[in-house]
């Protein structure tokens, strides 16, 4: 039987494991306990990126030998995830020779097959990010990537045949329409592949850069570190080494990476495994970016937001649940102790929490903690309920759609609670005759709540045990009429103030730029105006459906939304913040009744809010997810 595969990306080691880089990891992790509870077998691989530049000068700096140095590191990385309660099957190390023999196969494969061939190499090289750039591709003379300078080199190379691919990955993409997701990466990527693709360069100098795997046809040379590492995701899984594990494993079910790497797993990986006569992945899913409270994460800012003291905070449950529901798959998101506390508090704490313990301790009251039996005369409407809600989370876990996956889990609490007040036990415990009443409203309570503890495990997995535990079962199917429950400590204790402060203390510690922005001088407060100024401004909720930039301008960016009874044309100038992909799809608020205006020659039916944070601008939108058009007061 094939397994369910899932890969992260392999992390650079020269880096402390941050916020990120968990995010990529839980959200894996999600899918494969989900899987494994639907009885599947999964194969869920992690691991480390050990090889090229940035290692080789980060162990430098720390004066050490580059392998001492990665091992060091790549073991930072290996002891977080059981922090975290991450079950990867695997972890790779780029510098294991099962990794190592197996890319040199694969070079030679290649090579072998004429699809590597070497050139003289002449143009522009990012150093950090050990990247050529053509000429074109340059922006105002730096690297387009990271905007540091590039040099100009000349040297001989070795290089894949990658643009013979071109063809067959778009018609392969266009095919496939779940191949790349979400689609508005899919549609990046289609975009990338517009314009010609050249062969890629998969070689570096030894001379230059020592630290790698050595070309097998050329002892001059090492492999590019991309190309390494791009074949880890085969390598771990027997390639050339252990074909039936390859074939019970390859290809990938799902691979998992950030937005930063979606060329290099959707064109270089991808014609890589055409040119091997591999199949392709079956789903490759780029997700979103976070900042921290609005900025990038940075050493020198002090605000990299590391895992380990976030589980210590908060524990790691609370954690997975707020990366997983706080921003929707595939779209940027941003963290702050505060958002996280707010999300322990409301949705664990106050919601699911309480809602346990109020009926376990019913349970406890009324009957003795014994679960009483159903009686199938009564209706169940509890019953129905849930078995919706659960379908739902189904569809939207297939989605790999965690956020509303977990809005489901909410909003069937809400469901029970509603069920509570309505049937009020508490009165029918008064009324001996109501008895079989009774004891429908608590059987179909404590089902419900075990079907809660079902569709959390894959992300909660501690609470779903403890909560397990409180039923006194082991799976589900156990639960039956004198089952045994306790209802016991809190499921999630609140955080309470003090506790808040440490929390903010300990994840978001204000240093350097944050704590200066913090105390910049506010922008004096506007005269006072009334309640009927505002109303003559028609604030009303939209969709961004498309966006692109003006032409001729580098601050306007040109938008379609959705105002739900319309859509509008709107020029909105944040070019310099927002790339246009990373807006599609946002909800954002606007001033729809602004008199229309013509900036750049294009004309503009309303103006999006957005908070001028020192210069930057940051999109105003809703907490939750509404349709376009609906009045904001
Ligand atoms: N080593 C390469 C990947 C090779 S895969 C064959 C690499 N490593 S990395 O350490 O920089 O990790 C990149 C990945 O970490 C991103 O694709 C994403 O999965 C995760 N993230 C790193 N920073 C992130 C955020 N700020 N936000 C969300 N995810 C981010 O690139």
């Amino acid at each position: 039987m094939k397994r369910f595969y899932i890969t992260t990306p392999i992390y650079y080691v020269n880096d402390v494991p941050h916020l990120g880089h968990a995010y990529t990891t839980v959200a894996a992790d999600v899918l494969a306990r989900y899987h494994r509870a639907q009885g599947e077998e999964v194969f869920f691989l992690t691991g480390t990126d050990e090889h090229g530049q940035k290692a080789e000068q980060a162990a430098k700096k720390a004066g050490e030998p580059v392998q001492q140095y990665v091992d060091k590191h790549a073991k930072v990385f290996q002891d977080l995830w059981p922090k975290l309660n991450i079950t990867n099957t695997d972890f790779i190390r780029t510098t294991e020779p099962r990794h190592t023999t197996k890319v040199q196969l694969a070079l030679q494969t290649l090579k072998d097959k004429g699809l590597i061939y070497a050139a003289d190499y002449e143009g522009w090289y990012c150093v950090p990010d050990e990247r050529f750039w053509t000429e074109k591709d340059l922006k105002e003379g730096n690297c387009p990537d990271c905007g540091r300078k590039v040099d100009q080199i000349r040297e001989k190379n070795y290089f894949f045949k990658m643009s013979s691919y071109q063809q067959r990955l778009i018609e392969y993409i266009k095919g496939e329409p779940d191949f790349i997701m979400p689609p508005s990466r899919r549609n990046e990527v289609l975009g990338f592949l517009e314009k010609p693709l050249g062969d890629l360069c998969i070689s570096r100098p030894k001379s230059r850069l020592p630290w790698g795997i050595g070309l097998p046809f050329d002892p001059d040379y090492v492999a590019y570190v991309w190309f390494d590492a791009l074949m880890n995701y085969a390598t771990a899984v027997g390639y050339g080494a252990d074909e039936k594990k390859f074939a019970e494993t390859w290809p990938a079910d799902v691979q998992l990476v950030g937005k930063d790497i979606l060329t290099t797993h959707c064109v270089y990986w991808t014609t890589m495994l055409m040119a091997l006569e591999l199949p392709l992945p079956k789903k490759i899913f780029a997700h979103g970016w976070w900042t921290v409270e609005g900025k990038k994460m940075s050493k020198s800012l002090g605000n990299v937001v590391a895992p380990d003291v976030a589980v210590e905070a908060v524990g790691a449950d609370q954690f997975r649940y707020f990366l997983m529901r706080e921003v929707p798959f595939g779209l940027d998101g941003d963290f702050s102790a505060a958002a996280l506390i707010s999300r322990v508090n409301v949705d664990l704490a106050n919601n699911l929490g309480n809602l346990v313990s109020r009926v376990l301790s019913m349970i406890e009251k009324y009957r003795d903690s014994s679960v009483p039996p159903h009686h199938i005369d009564k209706s169940f409407p509890m019953l129905n309920i849930s078995t919706h809600s659960r379908s739902r989370y189904d569809e939207f876990m297939a989605r790999l759609d965690f956020s509303r996956a977990l809005e489901e889990v909410i909003k069937l609490c809400d469901e029970l609670n509603r069920h509570i007040v309505e049937s009020e036990p508490w009165s029918l415990a008064k009324d001996s005759s109501k008895s079989q009443e009774l004891d429908n409203v608590l059987r179909g309570s404590v089902d419900t709540i075990s079907i809660l503890g079902m569709m959390i495990s894959p992300f909660m997995p501690e609470s779903a045990d403890k909560l397990m535990r409180m039923l006194g079962i082991k799976v589900r199917a156990d639960l039956k009429a004198g089952t045994k429950i306790s209802a016991g400590e809190a499921l999630f204790p609140r955080i309470d103030e003090n506790k808040a402060k440490e929390i903010e203390a300990m994840l978001t510690p204000k240093t350097g730029e944050t704590a200066a922005v913090q105390a910049a001088p506010a922008v004096p407060l506007a005269p006072q105006i009334t309640i009927d100024d505002f109303m003559k401004i028609d604030l009303r909720t939209a969709k961004v459906l498309h966006a692109e930039p003006v032409p001729k301008s580098n601050k306007l960016l040109k938008l379609s939304v959705d105002l739900g009874f319309e859509q509008r044309q709107v020029v909105a100038g944040i070019a310099q913040h927002y790339e246009p992909e990373d807006i599609i799809g946002k909800n954002v608020v606007m001033v729809a009744n602004l008199k229309p205006a013509t900036l750049m020659g294009v004309e503009s039916h309303g103006m999006l809010l957005a908070a001028n944070d020192g210069g930057r601008l940051v999109l105003c939108g809703t907490w939750e997810t509404v349709q376009g058009g609906i009045k904001v007061k």
